[in-house]
């Protein structure tokens, strides 16, 4: 009988799954107030809001208790509580002062770190607050700070002094608060509104007869919710805390959500939502665009920006959390210097409460100091720069051999392949389907040919199936996520049926799922297949919210619950482990793992996507803000389904949405099972060609992804970038969302997103000359300009200083372009200068790590370019890559914005160690409104090489 529900319930969430007539199911997911501790956070919140300064502040810092020593202040606070509870709850505080200039905060519970609580239901649970989010989300960066002083200490409050910069932390006592200070301003305020919360330990206690209850008690104990009751052995157990950022008007981070960059205010009023922002990762089917509803992955992580200045906050914690966000207007009628604030409230169900302030004081330094925390994108292997074709499913090898094939008729360039679910043995991962795909190796060698990749994905969820060995090798060996009584494998619904989950939180589980990327496990699989991780939210269709149970139990019996939005990056990191064990020591390649669900931390080994968006004109307008927001969390390596995974896109959002692909970082074409195939080859003219136009841009620039990555991965600064991180001086366009910039290329896109549209409106955030990238036009000055955009045309401008590295041969895959010539495209600015970074390796290997690389910098003075190697000390670059590289030539070198006397030059002067020549250059006077252009062709200049020309 329960096996039949199971199943029943599965057919319901399959169906559910392919009707496509209607957006998200609100039904199957929770608002703050049908979550318990979400509801009880914000009546709290409005409670002491309403009391104003007649609130009792509960917590306060016990000032004998304070002591700090290299680097780390401990204290106890004590929380106020009923007589009968014991009146008073200890709760241990660490303030721990990082060299790189963070702080972070951490309080926990005694009680619970002792163990001195019991637990309901015979459960197996662990007693303490989750403490280990930071084993999987932090990879340094904690270095003590040991010159961290106090500067003085009261009655009231302590002043401690650390940093490179003299950052101040002022700890009140009580009420307890803590402001962050930097250039004698405070730059944020922990606790300004008293929402902390720290939901203390305490036994159930049954009402006596007639005995009413004084608090509402009606989620403390369980949760039912759809049908599903969680039983919540250790009871109440959230956190909370505000966060001011006083003088601040835009926040921004905190992803995944279809919603704008810069966050909303939650609480109602004009434009504004009703609900916080939720993280909580789920398969939210058929999601809907500017909504604070959860989605697929979490990054707790949000960056406040106002005129000068930005700074950041990290919440490490991966249990439910939900945001609120509010601004305190500026008051029209004041004539003092006030600004708009930004406050923020931060709830999560459990574990303990660790949050870092990062002091900025810029973008670029927040991303650092982020990055210092939890590691930069991982260097991506270069195929994955070009595009990726993908379809929910192609049905056979020959199909995939065919889809190849007409990429080359066509002439469209490509990359990668991929495999959906369907490729499988009834959905048993590592295995391939016998009838259609019985010989995947043919396969891979049709594509190994162009140097193209397949891709193939692998899900969580395993077939429960006794006759499946890896099922049956999982489950003997212990490795699956158990349910509540922590005896069993969890048994839940997913593509295979009835299947049961790894458990990437289990060392021994993740070193098993390595071996199985071993060639010799994962039958007819050669070096050129990766990885596609989906579903790792984890999604079960049958379970509350469409995953997992929270009182399951992981490895060391912590709840499901305490480590639920870091599940889906334990299970990708593994994957990666074993595609990087599978090349064998000294052969590793860059494995290529996507990625859906994904917490801080994620970015070092998977790329993202935006998951089941719609193939709608709302759904093409909200992928970039959303993109732009994981590359400002630190998990640049970002894309949406091209097209729209649900429905069928007309030819003009078809090609429009290839125009803005191009610019994803990552650049796949993805349809549900239900849509008409759509490889870009089939639609008609115009719409083929304009669209294998997008696709070859993409290919003519990637020298511009492959430098903005290599930077991204070093200090961790986004690879598209919005205007309040290049512009942090010109808070106009701190708003702005819907343009960016390319790395540190200068290129400023605006992708037309709306239906009809022929011409659109870019913001300028200053006086330099911005050129049209295709036919030179100026646009000159601060404001909006109105830039011709009519179907063929991407707006896509370079700013004036910047110079543009690009290969413009066509080829067939990223692979097969490696040893193409460079053209360098200098955009001249006000003063007659330009320049700019090209980063080249293998694209492959990681021998970039010890030397196998060049990094050059091209600057033009106004006289000469100069070619030289950009901060690299000589000893590390490895001759022999230089060598292989020597025939590798500038082909093209276009100035763009010469003054009018250039007409008169007629050569340059080339000078490299091997000697002198001169070169013929073009001079092209532009028409009124277009810049002047002179080109020197084939200057004989080797890209790696050190040389100068002069003009
Ligand atoms: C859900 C993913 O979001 C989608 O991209 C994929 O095609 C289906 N799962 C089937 O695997």
């Amino acid at each position: 009988m329960q096996l039949l529900t199971a199943k029943l319930a599965c057919l319901v969430a399959l169906v559910a799954q392919l009707d496509l007539t209607n957006a998200v199911k609100h039904a199957d997911f929770k608002t703050c107030s049908q979550s318990g501790f979400c509801k009880r956070g914000r009546e709290f919140a409005d409670r002491v809001a309403a009391a104003g300064p007649a609130w009792t502040p509960e917590y306060e810092l016990a000032k004998d208790t304070i002591s700090l020593n290299d680097g780390v202040l401990t204290a106890t606070v004590f929380k106020t509580v009923d007589e009968k509870d014991g009146g008073k709850v200890e709760l241990p505080l660490k303030m721990s002062f990082l060299v790189n200039s963070v702080a972070r905060v951490q309080l926990d519970e005694a009680k619970r770190q002792k163990g001195e609580i019991e637990l309901r239901h015979d459960s197996k649970a662990r007693k303490e607050r989750y403490n280990e989010a930071e084993k999987f989300a932090l990879v340094g960066g904690t270095n003590y700070d040991v010159h961290a002083n106090i500067l003085n200490s009261d009655e009231d409050s302590t002043k401690i002094r650390y940093g490179w910069d003299g950052q101040q932390v002022v700890i009140d006592y009580k009420p307890f608060k803590i402001s962050f200070i930097r250039d004698g301003e405070v730059q944020a305020v922990f606790n300004q509104r008293n929402f902390l919360t720290m939901e203390h330990w305490r036994p159930k206690r049954e009402l006596k007869e007639g005995e009413e209850a004084t608090v509402d008690e009606s989620t403390w104990w369980d949760e039912s919710f759809g049908g599903n009751t969680d039983s919540k052995p250790r009871g109440p157990e959230s956190i909370g805390l505000d966060i001011t950022f006083p003088g601040y008007e835009h926040v921004y981070g905190i992803p995944e959500h279809a919603s704008g960059l810069s966050l909303k205010e939650t609480r109602g009023g004009e434009g504004n939502y009703e609900e916080p922002y939720r993280l909580y990762n789920a398969d939210v089917f058929e999601y809907i665009t500017d909504s604070p509803m959860t989605l697929y992955g979490s990054i707790p992580f949000m960056q406040a920006a106002k005129n000068g200045s930005t700074v950041g906050v990290f919440w490490l914690n991966s249990a439910e959390t939900w945001v609120d966000v509010t601004k305190s207007k500026k008051n029209p009628a004041s004539l003092s210097n006030e600004k708009q604030s930004t406050h923020t409230h931060w709830m999560s169900e459990t574990g303990i409460l660790d949050v870092f302030f990062l002091p900025g004081p810029n973008a670029g330094y927040v991303y650092e100091q982020y990055s210092d925390l939890t590691g930069t994108t991982t260097l991506p292997p270069q195929f994955s720069l070009g595009y990726h074709q993908c379809r929910w499913n192609y049905v056979s090898q020959d199909d995939i051999k065919d889809v190849d094939r007409n990429f080359d008729k066509f002439d469209m360039p490509y990359d990668v392949i991929w495999l959906d679910i369907e490729y499988t043995e009834d959905k048993k991962y590592f295995t391939w389907d016998p009838s259609n795909f019985n010989d995947p190796l043919s396969m891979q060698k049709q594509l190994d040919m162009r140097d193209r990749k397949l891709v193939v994905i692998i899900d969580p969820h395993i077939k429960n199936d006794p006759n499946y060995s890896i099922n049956k090798e999982m489950n003997s060996a212990g490795y699956a996520v158990k349910d509540k009584h922590g005896e069993k494998s969890f048994e839940g619904w997913c593509w295979p049926g009835s299947s049961n989950w790894v458990d990437g939180l289990n060392p021994n589980a993740v070193t098993w799922w390595k071996s199985l990327f071993d060639l010799k496990r994962f039958p007819s699989c050669s070096k050129n297949v990766h990885i596609w991780n989906d579903m790792n939210e984890p999604s079960v269709f049958n379970g509350p919210e469409i995953t997992m149970p929270k009182d399951n139990l992981h490895y060391g019996n912590w709840e499901h619950r305490d480590v639920h939005n870091l599940a889906g990056m334990a299970f990708h990191n593994a994957t990666y482990g074993g595609m990087i064990e599978r090349d064998g020591p000294g052969n590793e390649r860059r494995p290529f793992v996507l990625t859906r669900s994904f917490f801080a931390g994620s970015q070092r080994t998977a790329a993202m996507w935006t998951g089941d968006n719609q193939a709608s004109w709302e759904h093409l307008a909200q992928a970039f803000p959303m993109i732009l927001s994981q590359g400002i969390a630190g998990m640049p390596f970002a894309g949406a389904d091209v097209g729209g995974f649900f429905g069928n896109p007309v030819p003009e959002l078809f090609t429009r949405w290839y125009q803005s692909g191009a610019f994803y970082p990552f650049f796949r074409g993805h349809a549900h099972i239900d849509a008409k195939r759509r490889e870009p080859y089939l639609v008609d003219e115009p719409y083929r060609s304009i669209v294998r136009d997008a696709l070859r841009l993409r290919y003519q620039l990637l020298p511009v992804w492959y430098t903005a990555f290599q930077r991204a991965s070093k200090d961790g600064m986004p690879v598209i970038r919005p205007h309040f991180v290049m512009f942090p001086n010109d808070p106009e366009g701190f708003g702005i969302d819907d343009q960016f910039f390319v790395g540190d290329s200068g290129l400023l896109v605006k992708p037309v997103v709306k239906e009809g549209q022929t011409e659109t409106e870019v913001y300028l955030p200053d006086d330099e000359p911005y050129y049209d990238y295709q036919d030179y036009k100026v646009y000159k000055g601060k404001g909006w300009h109105k830039v011709h955009a009519p179907l063929e045309k991407i707006p896509l401008l370079v700013r004036g200083s910047h110079m543009v590295p690009r290969k413009d041969r066509h080829r067939r895959s990223a692979g097969l372009m490696k040893f193409d010539p460079y053209t360098l495209v200098f955009a001249i600015n006000n003063e007659g200068k330009s320049g700019g970074l090209l980063y080249h390796d293998d694209g492959e290997t990681f021998s970039y790590s010890t030397g196998s690389y060049i990094r050059k910098s091209y600057s033009f003075d106004g006289r000469n370019i100069i070619s030289r190697d950009f901060d690299v000390p000589d000893e590390r670059i490895d001759p022999a890559f230089v060598d292989s590289m020597k025939n590798v030539r500038v082909e093209k070198i276009i100035l763009v914005g010469v003054p009018d006397d250039w007409k008169d030059k007629k050569t340059v002067t080339v000078t490299d160690k091997e000697g002198e020549w001169k070169v013929d250059l073009e001079f092209k006077k532009g028409e009124k409104g277009y810049a002047n252009v002179a080109t020197v062709r084939d200057p004989k200049a080797k890209v790696a090489g050190d040389w100068i020309v002069e003009l």
